[in-house]
């Protein structure tokens, strides 16, 4: 019964094309100029298991602030999804806030479970199918950065994008448009989009949020030389990086980088023989930004990408917003 959960893995480090072209980002990032690796390099099942712990800490707000924006509003979260619908979860991770509608009895006919870390999404899915088994369920090991590549088969109609937690600020504004954009284009007019957004906020709770005193956001950042170390064979130094974490007030967006404490040299294997970097001590590898949004600012961002009708749910101090939108005409 718990293996009745269907997972298609799509991404595969196993194979080697795709190993060659996600080595190649990974060296290339590192090779430039600002040296850079993109935030979905964060969520190996450690790195899961990581952010996991980011969501309990009491500076990190945006996870429980949403979780009491849906509390607040099921009804008209409810309403706004109808019956028979697909539930398409980008992003998934523990399958927690799905579980939870899931649990408020607002029931999909189909779950559709996408996230970039497959052992981990294996068993966060086949834990929620022993709590629901009478939903179908399908797990997806992808990049949806890269492509949304969902099954030819999977119905058209009634699918409901889900994409809590405000990964959206992961995408710059022009990229996060041109990704809503390809969600609209995945849907018909009988679907919707339930997107979840942080919003700008004084810069003391934002600083907070991204550098807590116990470190659980250090380690989750470090934890990235980790998994980049098994994925390129590169001999990174955990202890040699330093978290920095900062809001940036003018740009909307945080910032996440790994700072050199010392001058060092980081090296991987390449087809051609070695390649490396050198750091000088006190500079910076670029890992995440995460962009924060007006209500305005993000209602116009998917009038822009093809959706309407939107409705925007937020908490009392505005911390947080969850939108609902549908495919315009
Ligand atoms: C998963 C992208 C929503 O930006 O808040 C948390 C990731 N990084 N703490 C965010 C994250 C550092 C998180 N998202």
């Amino acid at each position: 019964m718990p293996n009745d959960v269907k997972l298609l893995q799509i991404l595969d480090w196993d194979s080697p094309r795709q190993n060659a072209l996600l080595r190649d980002e990974l060296a290339t990032g590192l090779l430039q100029a600002q040296a850079h690796i993109a935030p979905k390099f964060f969520y190996d099942a450690l790195g899961s298991r990581l952010f996991e712990a980011i969501t309990e800490l009491p500076e990190y707000y945006p996870t429980r602030t949403e979780a009491a924006i849906f509390r607040d509003h099921l009804p008209a979260i409810r309403q706004a999804l109808g019956a028979d619908f697909t539930l398409i979860d980008l992003g998934c991770g523990s399958c927690a806030k799905a579980g939870k509608l899931f649990h408020a009895g607002i029931l999909p006919r189909r779950y559709v479970a996408v996230d970039i870390s497959v052992e981990f999404l294996r068993d966060s899915l086949q834990h929620l199918k022993r709590e629901l088994p009478a939903i179908d369920m399908l797990g997806l090991g992808l990049d949806f950065t890269d492509e949304l590549q969902l099954p030819d088969d999977l119905p058209l109609e009634r699918r409901m994008f889900f994409y809590p937690g405000s990964s959206i600020g992961n995408f710059s504004p022009p990229d996060a448009g041109r990704f809503l954009q390809g969600l609209a284009a995945r849907m018909d007019h009988s679907g919707g989009l339930l997107i979840g957004v942080d919003l700008v906020k004084d810069k003391a709770l934002l600083d907070a949020a991204y550098d807590d005193p116990l470190g659980v956001t250090a380690a989750f950042n470090r934890n990235l030389l980790r998994h980049v170390n098994a994925r390129l064979d590169a001999n990174f130094a955990v202890g040699d990086w330093r978290h920095v974490a900062f809001y940036d007030i003018d740009s909307a967006r945080i910032e996440m980088h790994l700072e050199a404490r010392r001058a060092l040299t980081v090296r991987w294997p390449d087809a051609k023989g070695s390649r490396s970097r050198s750091f000088a001590d006190g500079e910076r590898v670029h890992t995440e930004n995460s962009w924060k949004y007006s209500p305005d600012g993000f209602a116009t961002l998917l009038t822009g990408a093809g959706f309407t009708d939107i409705q925007v749910w937020t908490d009392p101090p505005r911390w947080f917003a969850l939108f609902f939108a549908r495919k315009a005409a």
